[in-house]
């Protein structure tokens, strides 16, 4: 089993990247965190990480991976807004592929031991496919976010096949949890739960009836710790194969919050998909990875994280 000692945790003041970052400082490892705080923030990084503002896609963070030399990378900075990449494509490009070719073009020169990309499934497989998806269903992304993951995912490939540059990349369903940015579309779990703490009104677009696959972050980190002590490469799935309306995640978080009001159902958004859920038997297979934590369970965290920091 491979054995590192530092790490670079791209995004690690964001949700996902400040848990990774959490659990490599519990390992003792020296940890590095590059982040421009465009969404994240500086508070969720612990203290004992070194942390430079600096833009993923500029020469400063080649110039900084060529000094810091980590032995593995966490790749999870990233315009992470669906619907920014709508509006504004260059920018997300900018952010997701430029960025990431800076960060894995300079990683295979350097000799790092093995970079682990957070990429998606939900923005990847189309509506079409069988469900819950396999990572043989071949990617259709129908948005700027989603071609801008993929091509990411194929420029660190490529760095594997002609550099040797060794990688896990992980497609993530809907991942929730504490300090999830509750201001962007993505998470809906945190979106509810902040307004339904502040008594503010809930929106729902559509019927509600649009299912996703919704994974808890404690269970995204440990795959991420699979991925790094793993000698395995390749690309897998992450989630539960479950699928959970919005209605239910609704009823669900009122509950859990006391909340009175009722939703207020609004129109349908365009291009919004019906349906998403990810097979992960793959990554069960390859690095003993499957969720342990129920919906139940990890929405309960949730919404105490909510009510503890927000009220
Ligand atoms: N949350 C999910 O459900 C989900 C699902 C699939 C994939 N992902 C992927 O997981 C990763 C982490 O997402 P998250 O949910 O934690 O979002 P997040 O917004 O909390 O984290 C992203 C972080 O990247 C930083 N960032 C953005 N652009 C940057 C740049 N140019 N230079 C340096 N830092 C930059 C942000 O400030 C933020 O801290 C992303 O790559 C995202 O695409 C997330």
């Amino acid at each position: 089993m491979p054995k590192y000692k530092t790490a670079l945790v791209t995004g690690g003041a964001g949700f996902i990247g400040s848990h990774i970052v959490d659990a490599l400082v519990k390992k003792n490892m020296k940890v590095f965190v590059v982040d421009d705080l465009s969404s994240g923030r500086q508070s969720n990084v612990s203290a004992k990480a070194e942390f430079k503002k600096c833009s993923i896609a500029s020469p400063e963070m080649v110039a900084y991976l060529k000094e810091i030399k980590p032995d593995v990378i966490f790749h999870c900075a990233a315009q992470v807004n669906l619907r920014n990449s709508l509006i504004d494509p260059p920018s997300d490009a900018h952010t997701n592929i430029m960025g990431t070719i800076n960060i894995v073009h300079t990683a295979a020169s350097i000799g790092v031991k093995k970079v682990i990309y957070s990429s998606t499934g939900g923005a990847l497989y189309p509506e079409t496919a069988k469900l819950p998806a396999t990572e043989e269903v071949p990617a259709e992304p129908s948005s700027p976010y989603g071609i801008s993951k993929r091509s990411a995912e194929m420029y660190i490939h490529y760095e594997h096949q002609v550099h040797g540059m060794p990688y896990v990349t992980l497609r993530y369903a809907n991942v929730y949890g504490p300090r999830q940015n509750a201001k962007g579309e993505a998470g809906v779990i945190s979106i509810f739960a902040e307004n339904m703490v502040k008594g503010n009104p809930v929106s729902i677009f559509g019927s509600g009836k649009q299912t996703r696959d919704y994974v808890y972050v404690d269970d995204v980190v440990r795959a991420n710790m699979l991925a790094m002590t793993s000698s395995v490469v390749g690309t897998f799935n992450i989630g539960t194969s479950k699928e959970t309306s919005v209605n239910t995640l609704f009823k669900k978080l009122k509950s859990l919050t006391n909340y009175p009001l009722q939703a207020n159902y609004l129109a349908v958004i365009p291009g919004e998909m019906m349906r998403s859920c990810l097979n992960a038997k793959k990554a069960k297979k390859a690095l003993g990875w499957e969720p342990k934590t129920k919906l139940d369970e990890g929405l309960k965290k949730t919404a105490k994280w909510f009510v503890g920091t927000r009220v």
